[in-house]
């Protein structure tokens, strides 16, 4: 972990309230990992007077991009910056998705030959910002992934092209129902893990709101598939100092910005 000035390269509106960011970040390439994310101050005064946290979105030979919704007053700000501007980035911090020793364990236990490694994404909202990462890797590695994106209206769905790209099979779903099923993207789950196949029983890595993370947790219990959470807790100092993002688990409390976000779904006590 280190901190930064980092030179804003673009900043593009890409879909309703959401942005990509793209920042210079020398020599960090190799270091992050799908899951890790940037504490971002998002200027130099007091207003907002706490650094936010963004997942790393792309990690490209140019830098770091991440992709950000318009939330509030930070993300507001951000949306204003342009090319050469500077932002004060912590990072990359937490331990990210834990896909290499996951995809290698999975496609021990298969039976007969071994088989390629089938991952299944599920996002709501912003939470597919990390799994877009997460997606290259698992492609790159020779993984097939299943991609469920979760999104309020059709204009807030991101990305889909993007996982489109490296052969993802994707699955839409929105609240109003103007694109995809129509509902939420674990009722889509739910149906698919109900209905098909073995494609989509392996690993789960999922990013979102709690309330979603809960449900995807509870189905993968159901079903027996291990599964990954990032969670969204408020994040202050970042660096595991402040104690504010302590979350329950089966092992005690555990610090979401050190010990996470990333999380085996099984060890969370949801609330
Ligand atoms: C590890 C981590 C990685 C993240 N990565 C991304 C990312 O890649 N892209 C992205 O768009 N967002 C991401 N977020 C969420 C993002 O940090 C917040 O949306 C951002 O801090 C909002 O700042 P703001 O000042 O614009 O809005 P605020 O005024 O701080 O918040 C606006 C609204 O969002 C709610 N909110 C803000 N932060 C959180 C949170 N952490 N959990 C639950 N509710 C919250 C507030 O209650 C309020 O209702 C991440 C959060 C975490 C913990
Ligand atoms: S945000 Fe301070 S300990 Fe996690």
């Amino acid at each position: 972990m280190k901190q930064f000035k980092a030179k804003v390269i673009s900043n593009k509106k890409i879909a309703k309230d959401h942005y990509i960011l793209s920042f210079k970040a020398a020599g960090l390439r190799k270091k992050v990992k799908p899951g890790q994310f940037f504490n971002v101050k998002v200027n130099n005064s007091y207003k907002p007077l706490l650094r936010k946290p963004f997942g790393a979105h792309k990690i490209t030979r140019k830098g770091i991009e991440i992709l950000y919704k318009v939330v509030g007053e930070a993300t507001e700000i951000l949306s204003t910056k342009k090319k050469g501007d500077v932002l004060d980035v912590l990072g990359p911090l937490g331990n990210g998705f834990d896909f290499k020793s996951t995809a290698h364990s999975s496609a021990k236990t298969g039976t007969g030959s071994p088989q390629p490694v089938v991952a299944t994404l599920v996002a709501g909202g912003h939470g597919v910002a990390p799994l877009a990462a997460l997606g290259k890797e698992l492609s790159d590695a020779g993984h097939k992934l299943s991609v469920f994106i979760g999104a309020r209206s059709k204009k807030e769905v991101v990305c889909e092209k993007d996982f489109r790209k490296i052969g993802a099979k994707v699955f839409v779903a929105t609240e109003d129902g103007s694109k995809g099923y129509k509902g939420l993207v674990t009722n889509l789950l739910k149906n698919k893990l109900r209905h098909t196949t073995y494609d989509i029983r392996d690993t789960i890595y999922a990013c979102g709101p709690n309330p979603m993370l809960k449900e995807v947790a509870k189905l993968a219990k159901r079903y027996k598939i291990p599964c990954q959470v990032s969670l969204e807790e408020y994040i202050a100092c970042g660096t595991g100092t402040c104690l504010g993002c302590a979350v329950k688990t089966r092992s005690g409390y555990r610090l979401v910005c050190k010990d996470g976000p990333v999380f085996d779904a099984k060890e969370i006590i949801w609330r």
